[in-house]
């Protein structure tokens, strides 16, 4: 059904491309590149107008069905690139077909992810000199696709747009490779079960923002979401997944639907287990963590994603109290996972896994 598609190629002027940021200074998302990916879908031409074009913006109708009910989805993945030119993206087939699992749930039109990993890497070449080389540095890419036709019924829309925009970054969080403070929430909810907290849609990052604003204001860095039912079992961090050392046992939360399935999580589970370190994805009651703080069994915690890679944390707290972790050091589990999975991302170290795609 989709073998014809095929994608056009238009480049940016050498004289209208942008100078490119100081690699010491790119902080998350602030740099956009001189390109896009394209495309745009209706029911009677399904993908159509497939193309790689200068960075642009879009003109929408002000009743353009994103902007009423939210029905936008998107992916993050990154480009490494070695000093030497060589260039690698990471997993991207993962994020892609995560991508469609995301379009299914909110009614949106799926589309070739094999296809979008080749049109990928043909954008990613095009834009190699954005990709940074620095410590900890990478192209960050983000898919998306939003419905853009003008109606206010509410349902599912009938046109759509699909866009691939990259920007270097370095670390996301400003503690850059450093333990974080995290503020555990048992006020608001992320997510409940039969909802669309196990899909990447915008509106749960939306409506996590209230929470972590207080997080923030209070001195933390991120929110640790407990479940929706009883407020008590851990589920994930506003951008990422938590794990945590609990004895000599690296658990997890489990994939019971409210939770996103990381590239990233299941990548630090695959690695760990390879090690032959004892891993288990199951409910961890919040008071377990804490207990374990208590008694000395919390050895470590941290959060996994592709902004995030591997963000140690040093602290929790909840209500009054403050729960250390690992003395607020980065723990030496962190530590390896972190230099394993960048090693692996920029083609250093062997890829027992097959993880990693290699551009041009
Ligand atoms: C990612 O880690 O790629 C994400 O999409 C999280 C985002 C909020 C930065």
């Amino acid at each position: 059904m989709w073998e014809n598609l095929e994608v056009t190629v238009e480049k940016t002027p050498e004289t209208a491309r942008k100078a490119k940021p100081a690699q010491d200074a790119l902080g998350f998302g602030k740099y956009f590149t001189d390109h896009m990916f394209m495309m745009v879908w209706n029911k009677q031409q399904g993908w159509h107008d497939i193309k790689i074009c200068p960075y642009q913006q879009f003109h929408l109708d002000p009743a353009a069905m994103i902007f009423h009910y939210g029905q936008g989805i998107f992916e993050g993945m990154k480009a490494y690139r070695e000093e030497d030119g060589q260039m690698f993206l990471f997993r991207p087939l993962d994020n892609f077909e995560r991508m469609n699992r995301s379009a299914q749930r909110i009614c949106m039109p799926r589309f070739p992810a094999e296809k979008m990993v080749q049109w990928l890497k043909a954008l990613v070449y095009l834009e190699r000199d954005w990709i940074p080389t620095g410590p900890g540095a990478a192209l960050y890419i983000r898919p998306t696709m939003i419905g853009v036709d003008p109606a206010l019924g509410a349902h599912p829309a009938s046109d759509y747009y699909f866009y691939i925009i990259a920007s270097p970054v370095g670390a996301y969080y400003a503690e850059g490779f450093n333990p974080t403070k995290i503020y555990v929430s048992d006020e608001q909810s992320r997510a409940a079960k039969g909802g669309v907290g196990n899909v990447k849609v915008a509106g749960n990052y939306a409506a996590s923002f209230y929470t972590q604003e207080v997080a923030q204001k209070a001195g933390y860095t991120q929110v640790l979401w407990l479940d929706a039912c009883e407020h008590r079992y851990c589920e994930e961090v506003g951008t990422s997944n938590i794990f945590f050392v609990i004895g000599d046992e690296l658990v997890t939360p489990p994939l019971d639907g409210t939770i996103l399935p990381g590239i990233t999580r299941d990548s630090v589970i695959k690695l760990a287990e390879s090690w032959g370190v004892r891993v288990a994805e199951r409910p961890i009651a919040i008071d377990e963590v804490f207990a374990a703080s208590k008694s000395g069994k919390l050895k470590e915690a941290f959060a996994s994603g592709t902004a995030a890679v591997i963000s140690p944390v040093g602290e929790l707290a909840f209500k009054d109290e403050i729960y250390p972790v690992n003395n607020g050091q980065v723990g030496e589990l962190a530590q390896r996972l972190y230099d394993e999975l960048q090693a692996i991302q920029h083609g250093r170290a062997a890829d027992p896994f097959k993880w990693v795609v290699r551009v041009g």
